[in-house]
């Protein structure tokens, strides 16, 4: 079939360091042939340039500094890439997509990207959005509240049937359902602040928003970095689990402010089909890199010690999109973004994998001496990665206590019980030899 192409220009708008307000930051020109996107260019605009607190709109693909030494720069993606990976971190991937397309009744993956980018409002994932025009307005959208939450989740169940959802429902529904990832969820808020609000479904082996909030839980007692979550269980029995937004910052008066947000996809300059040949070395090098300033070892220190909990508690959904990198305009730097999106997997079998590569040992093999053996990436020694190990062995060891204490029904835990191996399964007791050694 012969296409023509079409042109979709916008102007792309960014909140800066926690500001409410967006500024225009450039020009973007996305072609497409169809639904498929064939390429794109980006000029950054000569005011924005000027900005003391400039962010790049893509780090990997729009460097500022370049934009700077010539006038009116044309960036374009990545060699292999139709798309400038921060501008397709603006749309959704796979649930933003099906509500988006359930409004517009077309079928799944039917519209193209441009369409996804429209239509994924300003309560999107990061700080970018884009106008028509550099003074345009931003679009308005009032989230729903927790209150709303059973018909939230009565809107998401038709969007999985394939239903049409009744137009007002629609309005309360969409403004903040459009977030990427498989799981049907809604942005919304409570108490003042923005959450993402992450529902079951129907299909799902154990009640997953009561596990992924206890999970999440249980990394924050390894001493890692997770926003505040909230169990919701609904008066039909229902279970939701409430995870803070890290990308807004509430402001006083009810305004929000919003950071800039990259996935580890857009980093590695990488096509999702290529996330399985990534390894945590690569994300903990690009902290070394582009790390803010002064939290660059404390980032890697972190990374290394979600990778080691991902290997405890079986989480072989890290691919990617479920990494991600928030700009910090005083360190002039990238941070590691706040935990989220661990689940246990339960299995049967002890030879478990990752979906990035762990060490230079073992590759994507789940197991403890497999880190170990990539301590050094991560700007640890020898002896403080096994204390590392060692303390998130002895936490995790003991998650039915804490599940427990976190509201998880016993009968829950019985059925995810096979994701958590034991020590010798995964390899401690050579971790442990390998410091006796030294
Ligand atoms: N607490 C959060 N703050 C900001 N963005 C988030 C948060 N949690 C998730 N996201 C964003 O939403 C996307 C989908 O959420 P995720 O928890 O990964 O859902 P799923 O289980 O469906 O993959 C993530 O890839 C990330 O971009
Ligand atoms: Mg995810």
């Amino acid at each position: 079939m012969i296409f023509n192409t079409t042109t979709w220009s916008k102007y792309v708008f960014i909140a800066l360091e926690g500001a409410a307000e967006s500024v225009p930051a450039g020009k973007l020109e996305l072609f497409e042939e169809g639904i498929k996107p064939a390429g794109s260019t980006f000029v950054y605009g000569n005011k924005y340039l000027q900005r003391a607190n400039a962010a790049a709109v893509d780090p990997v693909s729009m460097p500022l500094d370049e934009a700077k030494q010539s006038k009116e720069m044309v960036f374009q993606p990545p060699a292999g890439l139709a798309l400038f990976g921060a501008i397709r971190d603006a749309a959704p991937d796979s649930w933003g997509r099906r509500v988006i397309e359930n409004m517009l009744r077309a079928a799944p993956d039917g519209l193209p990207e441009t369409e996804y980018l429209a239509h994924a409002g300003p309560h999107r994932t990061g700080a970018l959005d884009f106008r028509d025009s550099p003074t345009a307005p931003a679009e308005p959208g009032k989230l729903p509240d927790a209150k709303e939450l059973s018909y939230l989740l009565d809107a998401a169940a038709m969007i999985q049937d394939g239903k049409p959802v009744p137009k007002k429902l629609q309005l309360l529904f969409s403004v903040g359902a459009t977030f990427g990832g498989a799981r049907p969820k809604a942005v919304l808020l409570d108490n003042g602040r923005q959450w993402v609000a992450k529902f079951p479904v129907a299909r799902d082996g154990f009640n997953v928003p009561v596990v992924e909030r206890a999970t999440l839980e249980l990394a924050r007692k390894c001493g890692m970095r997770v926003p505040v979550t909230k169990p919701v269980h609904l008066p039909d029995g229902r279970d939701v689990m409430l995870i803070e937004r890290f990308d807004r910052v509430p402001l006083p008066g009810g305004a929000f402010g919003k950071r800039h947000v990259v996935s580890a996809l857009t980093m590695l300059k990488m096509h999702e089909s290529d996330t399985a040949s990534a390894n945590y070395t690569d994300l903990a090098d690009l902290l070394g890199e582009r790390g803010a300033t002064g939290f660059v070892a404390a980032d890697k220190v972190e990374l290394f010690k979600r990778m080691v909990f991902n290997i405890l508690v079986t989480n072989d959904d890290d691919h990617l999109r479920n990494h991600a990198f928030v700009w910090d305009g005083a360190n002039k730097g990238w941070r590691l973004s706040d935990l989220y999106d661990v689940v246990p997997k339960p299995q049967v079998g002890s030879e478990r994998f990752l979906v990035l590569g762990v060490g230079p040992a073992m590759g994507r093999l789940a197991t403890l001496d497999n880190a170990l053996s990539a301590a050094g990436r991560f700007g640890l020694l020898k002896h403080a990665a096994v204390e590392i190990i060692q303390q998130l062995s002895a936490v995790v060891r003991e998650w039915r206590t804490y599940f427990e204490e976190f509201g998880v029904p016993k009968a829950e835990c019985d059925k995810i019980t096979s994701a958590f191996r034991k020590p010798q399964a995964i390899g401690l007791r050579e971790v442990e030899k390998a410091v006796q050694k030294a």
